[in-house]
């Protein structure tokens, strides 16, 4: 299941962020890649301890927060900071998978449940540079305006294509979810959006929507870790 949610930030957040990271020192991407990762990851990337993203981070999470559409497509338990990666011309990330756990700031670990690119570039500004996903559906080919996300599950294979032209920047981040099975979590995504729709049709208090809620909500009770 791929989500896309159009203006998780406003205009003015992703002009802020872009120019900090304008005036930002990029490092090689593979600082924070395992070896097979390593071997066909080539970007750069804001050091995760750059106070740079740490303050931009904080305005993502923000935004993550107020954002119904992410709350019900990912379900999320935590939330792994983002890293901001960019890709000039010639730079590709070939096929892989994101790595299955990951530790936050404070030490604790968090298993990846959820992948999600937030892009940060016009795409008229650049060439290439999709990212593609790779699913049991087939492969999608996916190039957002700045501000939008792709949220996807993390055990997908995928990749970025080469730019050929401009520079590609975007936030990626990592969420466990509550409901880790890929299944389950678009089950309950599909059902939640049914039930806004039913909403729209009927009152509240109307049997069909108070049974559609039970079960949204005691299949969430039952299928929920924390
Ligand atoms: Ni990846």
């Amino acid at each position: 299941m791929l989500v896309t949610i159009p203006d998780v930030l406003t205009r003015e957040e992703v002009t802020h962020i872009r120019r900090v990271l304008e005036n930002t020192a990029w490092q090689d991407g593979r600082a924070t890649a395992g070896d097979q990762v390593s071997s066909v990851k080539n970007n750069l990337q804001v050091p995760l301890d750059a106070p740079e993203a740490q303050d931009l981070g904080q305005i993502i999470m923000r935004a993550l927060g107020r954002n119904p559409t992410f709350t019900t497509a990912a379900l999320p338990l935590r939330v792994l900071p983002p890293m901001f990666n960019r890709y000039d011309v010639g730079m590709t990330f070939g096929a892989h998978v994101d790595n299955s756990i990951r530790a936050l700031p404070n030490g604790q670990r968090l298993r990846t449940d959820v992948s999600s690119t937030l892009f940060l570039t016009p795409p008229e500004d650049y060439d290439g540079g999709e990212l593609v996903v790779h699913d049991t559906y087939g492969t999608h080919k996916v190039k957002l305006p700045p501000g939008h996300m792709v949220v996807y599950p993390a055990t997908s294979l995928h990749s970025v294509t080469p730019v050929t032209r401009g520079s590609r920047w975007s936030a990626v981040f990592w969420t466990q979810s509550m409901v880790k099975d890929t299944w389950r979590r678009h089950m309950l995504y599909d059902l939640d959006n049914a039930i806004m729709r039913t909403r729209t049709l009927l009152p509240d208090d109307d049997p069909a929507v108070n049974t559609l809620m039970a079960h949204y909500h005691n299949l969430l009770r039952h299928w929920s870790e924390m």
